[in-house]
């Protein structure tokens, strides 16, 4: 009998431990972006480093190329795309486990004043109940990710959906810490 508790008593001290060990534990903050030429991308990667969370790339099937991405040519991929909101352009890559994330912050450029056809597609593709969602971008001269956030609320309509911050190109890793700080 005293061998049957000792046993046990290893077994749940093992997992307890094991369970305590940080490496093991599951990160709960999540930072998702799609970036078409890469700002994006360097400010997803300072944000996820500055708060120490998980890092996906939401990647299109298809990638944009520069034609793609001409806005001067209102039939070019992005163009046509934006013109109308219903688009849900392929995404490529899958998030493994989103039940395990409390807060995603999801960064995209800003195009047409809002947030990229493809962000539509990732805030539909998974469900967002009960989470927060945390827009930021980076942009030419459009100011807020307001737009965006009203768009994505409407999509993850469960979710507390903050208005969130564009960037400028050159933000440095101290003013995206400080920003995550406040944004909590
Ligand atoms: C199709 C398209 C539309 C854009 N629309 C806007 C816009 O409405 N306002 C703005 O300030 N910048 C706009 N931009 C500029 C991008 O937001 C900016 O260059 C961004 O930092 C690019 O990020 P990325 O390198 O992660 O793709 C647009 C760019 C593209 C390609």
């Amino acid at each position: 009998m005293k061998k049957l508790i000792l046993i046990i008593a290893i077994v749940v001290l093992g997992a307890l431990g094991f369970y305590l060990i940080p490496s093991h534990k599951e990160n709960k903050t999540l930072v998702a972006y799609f970036s078409a030429t890469g700002t994006t991308e360097r400010v997803a990667k300072d944000l996820a480093g500055a708060v120490g969370a998980d890092l996906f790339e939401i990647q299109p099937v298809n990638k944009y190329t520069a034609e793609d991405l001409n806005w001067k040519n209102d039939k070019s991929r992005s163009s046509v795309e934006m013109a109308d909101k219903s688009t849900r352009p392929e995404i490529a890559t899958k998030i493994k486990n989103i039940a395990q994330y409390d807060t995603v912050y999801v960064g995209f450029p800003i195009w047409w004043g809002r947030e990229p056809s493809i962000i539509d597609s990732f805030i539909a593709s998974y469900d967002f109940s009960g989470k927060t969602i945390v827009p930021f971008a980076t942009s030419g001269s459009t100011p807020t990710t307001d737009e965006a956030a009203a768009d994505i609320r409407l999509l993850a309509p469960n979710a507390n959906v903050l208005n969130g911050k564009r960037f400028p190109t050159d933000v440095s890793v101290e003013e995206l810490k400080n920003w995550a700080n406040e944004a909590k």
